[in-house]
Protein backbone atom coordinates (compact mmCIF):
# COMPACT_ATOMS: atom_id res chain seq x y z
CA UNK A 1 0.00 0.00 0.00
CA UNK A 2 1.69 3.67 -1.23
CA UNK A 3 0.16 6.65 0.17
CA UNK A 4 0.65 10.51 -0.60
CA UNK A 5 0.81 12.36 1.89
CA UNK A 6 -0.04 16.52 2.10
CA UNK A 7 0.40 18.65 4.78
CA UNK A 8 -0.04 22.24 4.80
CA UNK A 9 -1.98 23.44 8.03
CA UNK A 10 0.27 25.49 9.58
CA UNK A 11 3.89 27.01 7.98
CA UNK A 12 5.13 24.14 6.90
CA UNK A 13 4.49 22.95 2.76
CA UNK A 14 5.02 19.47 2.89
CA UNK A 15 4.47 16.21 0.41
CA UNK A 16 5.05 12.24 1.41
CA UNK A 17 5.10 9.07 0.12
CA UNK A 18 4.44 6.31 2.67
CA UNK A 19 3.68 2.88 2.12
CA UNK A 20 2.26 0.35 4.66
CA UNK A 21 5.46 -1.35 5.24
CA UNK A 22 6.62 1.79 6.89
CA UNK A 23 8.92 2.70 4.68
CA UNK A 24 9.01 6.95 3.61
CA UNK A 25 9.72 6.73 0.18
CA UNK A 26 10.03 10.36 -0.33
CA UNK A 27 9.78 12.92 1.73
CA UNK A 28 9.82 17.12 1.04
CA UNK A 29 9.49 19.89 3.47
CA UNK A 30 9.53 23.55 2.27
CA UNK A 31 9.68 25.61 5.60
CA UNK A 32 8.35 29.14 5.51
CA UNK A 33 10.17 30.42 8.46
CA UNK A 34 12.16 32.90 6.32
CA UNK A 35 8.61 34.73 5.40
CA UNK A 36 8.12 35.41 8.30
CA UNK A 37 10.47 36.31 10.47
CA UNK A 38 9.51 39.64 9.91
CA UNK A 39 6.56 39.60 11.69
CA UNK A 40 7.48 37.69 14.43
CA UNK A 41 5.11 35.19 13.72
CA UNK A 42 2.79 33.16 11.23
CA UNK A 43 0.82 35.73 8.71
CA UNK A 44 -2.09 33.13 7.77
CA UNK A 45 -2.59 35.04 4.38
CA UNK A 46 1.74 34.89 3.72
CA UNK A 47 1.13 31.09 5.02
CA UNK A 48 -1.95 30.21 2.31
CA UNK A 49 -0.13 31.89 -0.40
CA UNK A 50 3.10 30.10 -0.53
CA UNK A 51 1.34 26.80 0.05
CA UNK A 52 -0.36 27.18 -3.38
CA UNK A 53 2.41 28.93 -4.84
CA UNK A 54 4.92 25.88 -3.68
CA UNK A 55 2.68 22.56 -3.21
CA UNK A 56 2.27 21.30 -6.86
CA UNK A 57 5.91 21.88 -7.37
CA UNK A 58 6.35 19.56 -4.24
CA UNK A 59 4.54 16.81 -4.80
CA UNK A 60 5.34 15.88 -8.62
CA UNK A 61 9.28 16.23 -6.76
CA UNK A 62 8.17 13.71 -3.62
CA UNK A 63 6.71 11.34 -6.62
CA UNK A 64 9.49 11.76 -8.84
CA UNK A 65 11.93 10.94 -5.74
CA UNK A 66 9.83 7.68 -5.14
CA UNK A 67 9.92 7.01 -8.42
CA UNK A 68 6.26 6.50 -8.34
CA UNK A 69 3.42 7.61 -10.70
CA UNK A 70 -0.47 8.95 -9.51
CA UNK A 71 -1.32 5.51 -10.73
CA UNK A 72 1.17 3.66 -8.28
CA UNK A 73 -0.74 5.16 -5.58
CA UNK A 74 -3.24 3.63 -3.09
CA UNK A 75 -5.06 6.42 -1.71
CA UNK A 76 -4.06 10.52 -1.06
CA UNK A 77 -4.15 11.90 2.30
CA UNK A 78 -4.41 15.59 3.15
CA UNK A 79 -4.76 17.62 6.08
CA UNK A 80 -8.17 18.34 6.46
CA UNK A 81 -7.70 20.43 9.60
CA UNK A 82 -7.42 22.06 12.41
CA UNK A 83 -4.88 24.27 11.23
CA UNK A 84 -4.92 28.06 9.48
CA UNK A 85 -7.80 27.81 7.01
CA UNK A 86 -6.43 28.88 3.93
CA UNK A 87 -3.73 26.42 3.88
CA UNK A 88 -5.82 23.56 5.09
CA UNK A 89 -8.11 24.36 1.52
CA UNK A 90 -4.86 24.81 -0.89
CA UNK A 91 -4.02 20.91 0.36
CA UNK A 92 -7.56 19.87 0.44
CA UNK A 93 -8.54 20.65 -2.93
CA UNK A 94 -4.97 19.37 -4.39
CA UNK A 95 -5.25 16.25 -2.50
CA UNK A 96 -9.05 15.90 -3.96
CA UNK A 97 -8.19 17.03 -7.16
CA UNK A 98 -5.60 14.31 -7.76
CA UNK A 99 -7.64 11.10 -6.32
CA UNK A 100 -10.61 12.75 -8.79
CA UNK A 101 -8.10 12.41 -11.76
CA UNK A 102 -6.47 8.93 -10.54
CA UNK A 103 -9.59 7.27 -9.23
CA UNK A 104 -8.36 6.74 -6.25
CA UNK A 105 -9.61 7.17 -2.77
CA UNK A 106 -9.16 10.31 -0.81
CA UNK A 107 -8.37 10.42 3.04
CA UNK A 108 -8.82 13.65 4.93
CA UNK A 109 -6.50 13.50 8.15
CA UNK A 110 -6.73 15.45 11.73
CA UNK A 111 -3.66 16.95 11.72
CA UNK A 112 -3.40 16.01 15.34
CA UNK A 113 -4.17 12.38 14.69
CA UNK A 114 -0.75 12.83 12.40
CA UNK A 115 1.21 13.66 15.04
CA UNK A 116 -0.60 11.22 17.44
CA UNK A 117 0.24 8.03 15.08
CA UNK A 118 3.04 9.12 14.41
CA UNK A 119 5.11 7.27 17.05
CA UNK A 120 3.57 3.88 14.87
CA UNK A 121 5.37 5.34 11.79
CA UNK A 122 9.03 5.23 13.54
CA UNK A 123 8.45 2.54 16.29
CA UNK A 124 6.40 -0.85 16.66
CA UNK A 125 4.56 0.66 19.43
CA UNK A 126 1.25 -1.32 19.76
CA UNK A 127 -2.23 0.87 21.07
CA UNK A 128 -2.64 1.78 24.18
CA UNK A 129 -0.21 4.09 24.90
CA UNK A 130 -0.35 7.91 26.79
CA UNK A 131 0.74 10.91 24.30
CA UNK A 132 1.74 14.24 25.06
CA UNK A 133 1.89 16.16 22.24
CA UNK A 134 3.41 19.89 22.82
CA UNK A 135 3.13 22.25 19.82
CA UNK A 136 3.14 25.82 18.64
CA UNK A 137 -0.56 24.99 18.95
CA UNK A 138 -1.26 22.31 21.03
CA UNK A 139 -0.18 21.01 23.83
CA UNK A 140 -2.14 18.09 25.30
CA UNK A 141 -2.50 14.39 26.87
CA UNK A 142 -4.26 11.76 25.05
CA UNK A 143 -4.42 8.00 25.55
CA UNK A 144 -4.40 6.74 22.15
CA UNK A 145 -6.79 3.76 22.22
CA UNK A 146 -6.74 2.76 18.62
CA UNK A 147 -7.45 4.91 15.26
CA UNK A 148 -10.18 7.54 15.62
CA UNK A 149 -10.50 6.05 19.21
CA UNK A 150 -8.76 9.29 21.41
CA UNK A 151 -9.34 9.92 25.17
CA UNK A 152 -8.38 13.38 25.99
CA UNK A 153 -6.85 13.60 29.68
CA UNK A 154 -5.60 17.22 29.60
CA UNK A 155 -5.48 20.51 27.00
CA UNK A 156 -3.91 23.84 27.98
CA UNK A 157 -6.60 26.20 29.34
CA UNK A 158 -4.19 29.12 27.36
CA UNK A 159 -1.24 29.17 26.14
CA UNK A 160 0.68 25.96 24.12
CA UNK A 161 4.16 24.94 25.21
CA UNK A 162 5.63 26.18 22.25
CA UNK A 163 3.76 29.21 22.29
CA UNK A 164 4.63 30.02 25.56
CA UNK A 165 8.75 29.68 23.94
CA UNK A 166 7.93 31.75 20.91
CA UNK A 167 6.46 34.63 23.42
CA UNK A 168 9.53 34.51 25.60
CA UNK A 169 11.89 34.28 23.01
CA UNK A 170 10.44 37.73 21.31
CA UNK A 171 10.36 39.18 25.46
CA UNK A 172 14.04 38.42 25.54
CA UNK A 173 14.80 39.62 21.85
CA UNK A 174 15.82 36.27 20.66
CA UNK A 175 14.03 36.10 17.48
CA UNK A 176 11.16 33.36 15.90
CA UNK A 177 11.26 30.35 16.10
CA UNK A 178 11.30 30.84 19.49
CA UNK A 179 12.32 27.10 20.88
CA UNK A 180 15.27 26.75 19.19
CA UNK A 181 16.57 30.10 20.75
CA UNK A 182 15.50 29.79 24.09
CA UNK A 183 17.45 26.52 23.77
CA UNK A 184 20.19 27.58 22.97
CA UNK A 185 20.15 30.73 25.54
CA UNK A 186 19.52 28.45 28.34
CA UNK A 187 22.54 26.53 27.66
CA UNK A 188 24.87 29.16 29.26
CA UNK A 189 22.05 30.15 32.18
CA UNK A 190 21.80 29.42 35.67
CA UNK A 191 18.43 27.53 35.94
CA UNK A 192 18.15 28.63 39.73
CA UNK A 193 18.22 32.34 39.25
CA UNK A 194 14.82 32.83 38.52
CA UNK A 195 11.80 31.56 40.48
CA UNK A 196 9.30 31.76 37.96
CA UNK A 197 5.83 29.76 38.86
CA UNK A 198 5.12 26.08 37.81
CA UNK A 199 0.96 27.16 37.07
CA UNK A 200 -1.61 24.41 38.05
CA UNK A 201 1.04 22.81 39.72
CA UNK A 202 -0.16 20.35 42.67
CA UNK A 203 -3.94 20.98 41.59
CA UNK A 204 -5.70 17.45 40.09
CA UNK A 205 -6.43 16.85 36.59
CA UNK A 206 -4.13 17.07 33.90
CA UNK A 207 -4.43 20.37 31.92
CA UNK A 208 -1.87 23.05 31.27
CA UNK A 209 -1.42 26.98 32.24
CA UNK A 210 1.72 28.98 30.66
CA UNK A 211 0.37 32.47 30.85
CA UNK A 212 1.28 33.19 34.43
CA UNK A 213 4.61 31.96 32.90
CA UNK A 214 4.84 34.18 30.30
CA UNK A 215 3.86 36.99 32.07
CA UNK A 216 6.19 36.26 35.03
CA UNK A 217 8.95 36.65 32.41
CA UNK A 218 7.78 39.99 31.10
CA UNK A 219 7.58 41.36 34.58
CA UNK A 220 11.59 39.69 34.71
CA UNK A 221 12.07 41.23 31.67
CA UNK A 222 10.86 45.08 32.39
CA UNK A 223 12.53 45.14 36.12
CA UNK A 224 16.15 43.76 34.41
CA UNK A 225 16.61 47.04 32.89
CA UNK A 226 19.29 46.65 30.21
CA UNK A 227 19.59 43.27 29.27
CA UNK A 228 23.09 41.39 29.39
CA UNK A 229 23.59 38.20 27.59
CA UNK A 230 24.09 36.56 30.67
CA UNK A 231 21.11 37.73 32.55
CA UNK A 232 19.27 36.69 28.76
CA UNK A 233 21.05 33.26 29.54
CA UNK A 234 19.37 33.02 33.15
CA UNK A 235 15.88 33.80 31.91
CA UNK A 236 15.50 31.99 29.44
CA UNK A 237 17.22 28.69 31.45
CA UNK A 238 14.54 29.35 33.94
CA UNK A 239 12.04 29.93 32.04
CA UNK A 240 12.62 26.33 30.23
CA UNK A 241 13.03 24.69 33.66
CA UNK A 242 9.85 26.14 34.60
CA UNK A 243 8.10 24.76 30.89
CA UNK A 244 9.91 21.34 31.78
CA UNK A 245 8.84 20.99 35.50
CA UNK A 246 5.26 21.70 34.22
CA UNK A 247 4.96 19.34 31.56
CA UNK A 248 6.53 16.63 33.29
CA UNK A 249 4.31 17.02 36.49
CA UNK A 250 1.08 17.20 34.42
CA UNK A 251 2.60 14.08 32.49
CA UNK A 252 3.18 12.28 36.10
CA UNK A 253 -0.55 13.00 36.87
CA UNK A 254 -1.54 11.71 33.30
CA UNK A 255 0.60 8.66 33.79
CA UNK A 256 -1.69 7.71 36.96
CA UNK A 257 -4.65 8.00 34.85
CA UNK A 258 -3.64 6.19 32.28
CA UNK A 259 -2.21 2.84 34.33
CA UNK A 260 -5.56 3.13 36.02
CA UNK A 261 -7.59 2.65 32.88
CA UNK A 262 -4.77 0.30 31.50
CA UNK A 263 -2.34 -1.34 33.86
CA UNK A 264 -0.62 -3.39 30.71
CA UNK A 265 0.12 0.21 29.08
CA UNK A 266 3.33 0.26 27.94
CA UNK A 267 4.49 3.64 26.68
CA UNK A 268 5.00 7.29 26.80
CA UNK A 269 4.94 9.03 23.55
CA UNK A 270 5.89 12.72 23.24
CA UNK A 271 5.13 14.74 19.57
CA UNK A 272 4.76 17.91 18.18
CA UNK A 273 8.07 20.34 17.76
CA UNK A 274 8.54 21.07 21.61
CA UNK A 275 9.44 17.58 21.81
CA UNK A 276 13.19 18.91 20.21
CA UNK A 277 13.93 20.62 23.65
CA UNK A 278 16.53 18.10 24.97
CA UNK A 279 15.86 19.04 28.47
CA UNK A 280 12.07 18.29 28.58
CA UNK A 281 12.95 14.73 26.94
CA UNK A 282 15.35 13.93 29.84
CA UNK A 283 12.72 14.75 31.92
CA UNK A 284 10.44 12.87 30.35
CA UNK A 285 12.54 9.73 29.82
CA UNK A 286 13.14 9.60 34.19
CA UNK A 287 9.51 10.26 34.65
CA UNK A 288 8.81 7.21 32.34
CA UNK A 289 11.04 4.92 34.04
CA UNK A 290 9.95 5.70 37.26
CA UNK A 291 7.03 4.37 36.27
CA UNK A 292 7.97 1.31 34.24
CA UNK A 293 7.15 3.01 30.95
CA UNK A 294 9.20 3.14 27.58
CA UNK A 295 9.37 7.00 25.92
CA UNK A 296 8.77 6.82 22.64
CA UNK A 297 9.70 9.91 20.43
CA UNK A 298 9.78 9.96 17.26
CA UNK A 299 12.95 11.20 15.02
CA UNK A 300 12.87 14.95 15.27
CA UNK A 301 11.89 15.25 11.23
CA UNK A 302 8.69 13.44 12.15
CA UNK A 303 8.30 16.01 15.83
CA UNK A 304 7.63 19.06 13.77
CA UNK A 305 5.28 19.53 10.86
CA UNK A 306 5.56 17.21 8.32
CA UNK A 307 3.46 15.25 5.58
CA UNK A 308 5.17 11.82 6.29
CA UNK A 309 2.85 11.60 9.24
CA UNK A 310 -0.40 12.39 7.03
CA UNK A 311 -0.14 9.86 5.06
CA UNK A 312 1.11 7.44 7.54
CA UNK A 313 -2.01 8.40 9.11
CA UNK A 314 -3.56 7.55 5.57
CA UNK A 315 -2.11 4.54 5.61
CA UNK A 316 -3.70 3.17 9.02
CA UNK A 317 -7.33 4.35 7.75
CA UNK A 318 -7.67 3.18 4.69
CA UNK A 319 -6.35 -0.12 5.90
CA UNK A 320 -9.71 0.46 8.34
CA UNK A 321 -11.51 1.51 4.95
CA UNK A 322 -11.86 4.56 6.54
CA UNK A 323 -12.01 7.06 3.42
CA UNK A 324 -13.44 10.28 2.77
CA UNK A 325 -15.97 11.76 0.20
CA UNK A 326 -14.78 14.13 -2.01
CA UNK A 327 -17.33 16.59 -0.45
CA UNK A 328 -15.20 16.93 2.71
CA UNK A 329 -14.90 20.42 3.95
CA UNK A 330 -11.99 21.86 5.81
CA UNK A 331 -12.03 22.47 9.20
CA UNK A 332 -10.05 25.21 11.07
CA UNK A 333 -11.50 23.49 14.47
CA UNK A 334 -11.64 19.71 14.81
CA UNK A 335 -10.55 18.17 18.16
CA UNK A 336 -9.76 14.74 18.21
CA UNK A 337 -11.80 13.75 21.28
CA UNK A 338 -15.39 15.51 20.44
CA UNK A 339 -16.39 14.05 24.06
CA UNK A 340 -13.94 16.03 26.28
CA UNK A 341 -14.88 19.28 27.94
CA UNK A 342 -14.79 22.16 25.65
CA UNK A 343 -11.35 24.27 27.15
CA UNK A 344 -11.68 28.16 26.30
CA UNK A 345 -8.96 29.12 24.00
CA UNK A 346 -7.70 25.72 23.34
CA UNK A 347 -7.23 24.05 20.23
CA UNK A 348 -7.68 26.30 17.61
CA UNK A 349 -4.74 26.25 15.87
CA UNK A 350 -2.12 23.46 14.76
O1 LIG B 1 4.93 20.85 15.75
P1 LIG B 1 5.50 22.15 15.28
O2 LIG B 1 6.58 22.11 14.23
O3 LIG B 1 4.39 23.06 14.68
C1 LIG B 1 3.12 23.19 15.21
O4 LIG B 1 2.23 22.40 14.82
O5 LIG B 1 2.97 24.09 16.07
O6 LIG B 1 6.00 22.93 16.58
C2 LIG B 1 6.60 24.19 16.49
C3 LIG B 1 6.84 24.67 17.91
C4 LIG B 1 7.27 26.14 17.96
O7 LIG B 1 6.50 26.79 18.93
C5 LIG B 1 8.73 26.04 18.37
O8 LIG B 1 9.17 27.17 19.11
C6 LIG B 1 8.74 24.78 19.22
O9 LIG B 1 7.85 23.90 18.54
N1 LIG B 1 10.08 24.21 19.31
C7 LIG B 1 10.78 24.07 20.47
C8 LIG B 1 12.05 23.54 20.12
N2 LIG B 1 12.08 23.35 18.77
C9 LIG B 1 10.86 23.76 18.30
N3 LIG B 1 10.45 24.36 21.74
C10 LIG B 1 11.38 24.13 22.69
N4 LIG B 1 12.63 23.64 22.43
C11 LIG B 1 13.00 23.33 21.17
N5 LIG B 1 14.23 22.86 20.93
ZN1 LIG C 1 1.70 20.16 14.26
Amino acid sequence: MLILGIETSCDETAAALVDDARTIRAERVLSQTELHTPYGGIVPEIAARAHLEHLDGLIATAMKDAGASFADLDGIAATGGPGLIGGVIVGVMTGKAIALAARKPFLAINHLEGHALSARLSHDVAFPYLLLLVSGGHCQLLIVEGVGQYRRLGTTIDDAAGEAFDKTAKLLGLGYPGGPAVERAAQTGDPARFAFPRPLKGRPGCDFSFAGLKTAVRQAVESGGDLSSALVADMAASFQQAVADSLAERTGQAIDLFKERYPKGKALVVAGGVAANTLLRRRLTGLAAQHGLDLIAPPLTLCTDNAAMIAWAGVERLRLGLTDALDFSPRPRWPLDPSAPKVIGAGVKA
